[in-house]
């Protein structure tokens, strides 16, 4: 796999995404609770643009009229028809078996850290405040 930076992470602040094109495929980074998620932009039912989907919490019953809420923000409800997936690997909620959405790494590295090169040219003192945002594909 090839490792691709995205962005920054001030970039796509909390709660939301950035679609980037990376060896022609359509890929959507989202940050939740601190973490970022990569799946393919495009819902395996029908093709809707999951940049568009609401991010939700995993509700789940253990008996009849008592909900819990739980990974709040974690699970991406379809635009079109409502299907859920798991933002952390694409599985759907709706027919496990037989669908989920194509998920990729995700690493989050200092700017500093990202490669080194054969060569070193004269440098001067920098301060990093910010991080990058890399995806691996
Ligand atoms: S296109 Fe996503 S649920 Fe139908």
């Amino acid at each position: 796999m090839a490792r691709h930076i995205v962005a920054r992470t001030s970039e796509i602040p909390p709660g939301g995404n950035k679609v980037v094109d990376i060896a022609g495929r359509d890929i959507v980074v989202f940050h939740v609770n601190g973490e970022f998620f990569a799946l393919l932009n495009r819902c395996p039912h029908e093709g809707a643009p999951l940049e568009k989907a609401a991010c939700v919490a995993r509700l789940t019953s253990p008996e009849p009229g008592v909900y819990q809420r739980s990974r709040v923000g974690e699970m991406l409800r379809c635009p079109w028809h409502g299907w859920e997936f798991d933002m952390r690997n694409g599985q759907s909620w709706f027919d496990p078996k037989r669908f989920n959405i194509r998920s990729y790494p995700v690493a989050v590295e200092r700017g500093d850290e990202l490669q080194k090169g054969p060569y070193v040219a004269e440098t001067f003192p920098v301060h990093v405040e910010d991080s990058y945002v890399i995806v691996e594909v």
